[in-house]
Formats: C-alpha cells, sequence, structure tokens
C-alpha cells in the first residue's frame, strides 16, 4: 500500500493536472470545462498547497456571474466538442460576459472563501474584499428566485447537482419532452452508461435546456409554471452554511452583515419543511406539494448546515451498520438504490468531507472520525475517482477527479488539518 505522503502528492499531481490556467476541470474529458461547485472544492485543495491558486480558482469562477447575480454552473471557457450539450445549446449568449449555462449550481464558493482566508489569513484579504459582494448578490439571487419560504429549490436536476437523484423521479416523470428532438450524449462515450443517468432522464434535462432557452434565461418568465421545481436538501444546507460563513466574512472585513442574517433566519425555517413525517430530510416536490420519500445523502447534510436531528442520527447509525462504504446517495434499502448509478447510489467523497465536517463541529466526534477513517480507506484503496460502489468500494465514473483530490488533501489524508 501507498505511504499517505505519497498519496498527498498523487493528489496535488491531480490538481495541477486538471489546472487549464486559472480554472481546474473536474476531469478531462467527460467535464471538458469549469463546474461550479467543483471548482469551489477545487479551491479548498489549492489553499493547502497554494493560496494564491486557491484564490484565482474562485474569481475565475465568479467572473462568470450574471448581470442578476447568477454564477453559472458551467463556464464554457474554451469550446471543446466533446461535451454535450455546450453552450450552442444553452443559447446563453449575450447574458453574462462569459459563455456559460443558464441555471447555477451549490453555492460552496463562500465557504470555500472562508477556508482559504482562515488558511492563510495575512495573505489576499483584498481579494476577499473584492469577492465578498459578488458572493453576496449570488446569495441574494438565490433567496430571490429559488426560496420557497426559506427552503431553497432547484429548477433543473443539474441545479441540483445530483443529476439523477431519485429525489427528482416524480417531478422528472409529470415532463412530457416533446419536441426535444435528436441530440448524441458525449457522457456515455467516456464513462460506462451504467454509471450515467438514463436515455429518459437525459430527455428531460435537455427539455428543460430548451425551454430555459426559449424564454430568454429570463428568472420571471421562467418562473411561471416551472415544469421542474423541487425543493432539495442539499441546496439549502449548502446556502444554509454558506451564508453563515459569508456573515464570518462579513465580520472579518468590517461590513454590514444584517442582511445576510435575515437569510440565515429565513433559511433556518425553511429547513423545516423539509422534515418528512419520519423527521428525515427530504425533498419536495413543489408542483405536487409532496415529499420524495428518499433518504439520500444528502438527508445527512444537516450537521453541516448548523441543524440537530434525532431521526438523522438514527438513520447515520443505520447507514453505517448497512453499508461498508458510506455514506450511500441513496440508501441501501431502498427501491430505488443502485449501486454504480451516479447519484443513485454511489458514496461520494465530497459529500462525505461536508457530512463529517458537520459532525465534528456539531460534537458527533466518533462518527465524524468513523466515516473519515472509512473515506480515506476508500481513497487509498480505489484512487481518486468521481464516485464508488458503496458496497464495494469500487471506483466509478470519471478517475483522476479533482474534487475527490480536493477533499482528500482538506480532510481525508492523514495529514489534513481536520483529520
Ligand atoms: C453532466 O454533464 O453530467 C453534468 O453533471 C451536468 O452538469
Amino acid at each position: 500500500m501507498m505511504d499517505h505522503a505519497s498519496i498527498d502528492a498523487k493528489a496535488r499531481d491531480i490538481l495541477r493536472g486538471n489546472d487549464r490556467g486559472g480554472y481546474t476541470l473536474p476531469t478531462e474529458g467527460l467535464y471538458p470545462y469549469q463546474w461550479n461547485w467543483d471548482s469551489a472544492f477545487a479551491a479548498i485543495g489549492f489553499a493547502q498547497f497554494d493560496v494564491d491558486r486557491a484564490w484565482t480558482e474562485i474569481e475565475t469562477l465568479m467572473s462568470g456571474q450574471w448581470p442578476n447575480g447568477m454564477v453559472p454552473h458551467i463556464l464554457f471557457h474554451v469550446p471543446d466538442p466533446g461535451y454535450f450539450p455546450g453552450p450552442d445549446v444553452w443559447g446563453t449568449d449575450g447574458i453574462g460576459p462569459i459563455a456559460s449555462s443558464g441555471i447555477s449550481q451549490p453555492p460552496v464558493a463562500a465557504t470555500a472563501a472562508r477556508a482559504i482566508i482562515e488558511k492563510a489569513p495575512d495573505q489576499g484579504r483584498d481579494r476577499l474584499a473584492a469577492l465578498f459582494p459578488k458572493l453576496k448578490a449570488w446569495h441574494s439571487w438565490f433567496m430571490t428566485w429559488r426560496n420557497a419560504g426559506g427552503a431553497i429549490f432547484i429548477t433543473h436536476p443539474w441545479e441540483g447537482g445530483r443529476d439523477n437523484a431519485p429525489d427528482w423521479d416524480a417531478a422528472m416523470a409529470a415532463i412530457d419532452p416533446v419536441g426535444v428532438g435528436e441530440y448524441t450524449r458525449r457522457d456515455t462515450s467516456h464513462v460506462d452508461p451504467s454509471m450515467r443517468p438514463t436515455k429518459d432522464d437525459y430527455d428531460r434535462y435537455i427539455w428543460l435546456v430548451q425551454r430555459g432557452r426559449r424564454l430568454g434565461w429570463d428568472e420571471a418568465e421562467m418562473a411561471k409554471d416551472m415544469p421542474f421545481k423541487v425543493a432539495d436538501p442539499l441546496t439549502t444546507f449548502v446556502l444554509l452554511r454558506a451564508n453563515r460563513d459569508l456573515a464570518a466574512i462579513a465580520d472579518l472585513l468590517g461590513e454590514d452583515r444584517a442582511e445576510i442574517d435575515r437569510w440565515t433566519a429565513e433559511i433556518e425555517t425553511g429547513v423545516e419543511a423539509l422534515r418528512n413525517a419520519q423527521g428525515v430530510f427530504d425533498s419536495i416536490n413543489l408542483r405536487s406539494g409532496l415529499h420524495t420519500g428518499c433518504v439520500t445523502s444528502s438527508s445527512f447534510l444537516c450537521w453541516y448546515a448548523g441543524v440537530d436531528s434525532d431521526a438523522m442520527r438514527a438513520e447515520l447509525a443505520q447507514t453505517f451498520e448497512s453499508c461498508p462504504y458510506p455514506i450511500p446517495s441513496q440508501k441501501v434499502e431502498s427501491e430505488h438504490f443502485d449501486a454504480k448509478r451516479y447519484w443513485r447510489g454511489p458514496t461520494w467523497g465530497i459529500v462525505n468531507a461536508m457530512i463529517a465536517r458537520g459532525l465534528s463541529e456539531m460534537g458527533l466526534t466518533d462518527e465524524a472520525s468513523r466515516l473519515t477513517r472509512q473515506t480515506r480507506t476508500l481513497m487509498v484503496e480505489n484512487g481518486f475517482a468521481e464516485y464508488y460502489n458503496p458496497l464495494t468500494g469500487a471506483p466509478a465514473g470519471g478517475g483522476t477527479f479533482t474534487w475527490t483530490a480536493a477533499v482528500w488533501l482538506a480532510w481525508a489524508s492523514p495529514t489534513a488539518g481536520e483529520a
């Protein structure tokens, strides 16, 4: 078995190797552009060995911000025919400063910015000060356009980052992707199709993109009779945490934090709506008003957002018992569980990193250490994969993956500060 120092070196090599000068690809081939939350994790990884580069990652991401405050989920810096759907399909020309998609992604950037400044408080204060109003404008966009009483909703499965999670099944089934037309997927030429979303999913992904394009990506227009509108625990918990981090940044910079605190209070209220009848944090299809009944790895992000739950403690104990490589993106006992298929079963390093951080901050230190140890083993034995089969630990999806290497450096490695 490799020693940890050489695995650290390997992780740094992955970040350097995926670096395209100012931004980092999630992995070459499958994802040839800058992805929003991938980039925030890349920055957290870079902060462990190159603080200057870490700031640059966030700056490049925020340089794609739209006039309405939205920060796109993909920035198409350099055209690449190996990816679909590219800029020609999104049709956002002239809206933002950089060719981009028309939807956002879970807002991890403020949390990343706080992690960077804490790593090196004497470097980058001016860079943080320049980022602050942009981060705040992005959070404000969520509170304006993605806010259902403090529960944060997504308008496309890609906006939640968990493309084919079973949480979206009912909402997706209600869409008839009429007129979507012919298209050629590229993801399944890079990765085994059994590890990717299905064609039924893809038809609807593209149909939703075509709708946004037809409406000129105008949020007020898109909000009318929205076909896909699901309140999402992951996005809600990530924004809640990022808001607290943004308030801490405001304190550091001597900026006013009152509005940010109001958002935090509003989301704290919204979180309560996400508890289902079993007390578990669960998405809500806002078109039907129904919870989905899914226990996903996102449900366990409550602690990361500073929210405790007895029901989630019980679920966690059960998950540790039922799954050799937790935390599965879908509960192993669920009828929807599919060990290899993207967000319908596999374990993801970044989600584990956030869950463990929350557990440790909320005093659940045994659980936090256990999850850290188990994830460390997963990465040592299986490399820096996009995700892993939770039953066997086998790597799945893309390889040499930026955010997996990043959370190794920042958290799972024994040399990481938090481990
Ligand atoms: C993809 O292309 O699979 C991405 O997840 C979309 O953001």
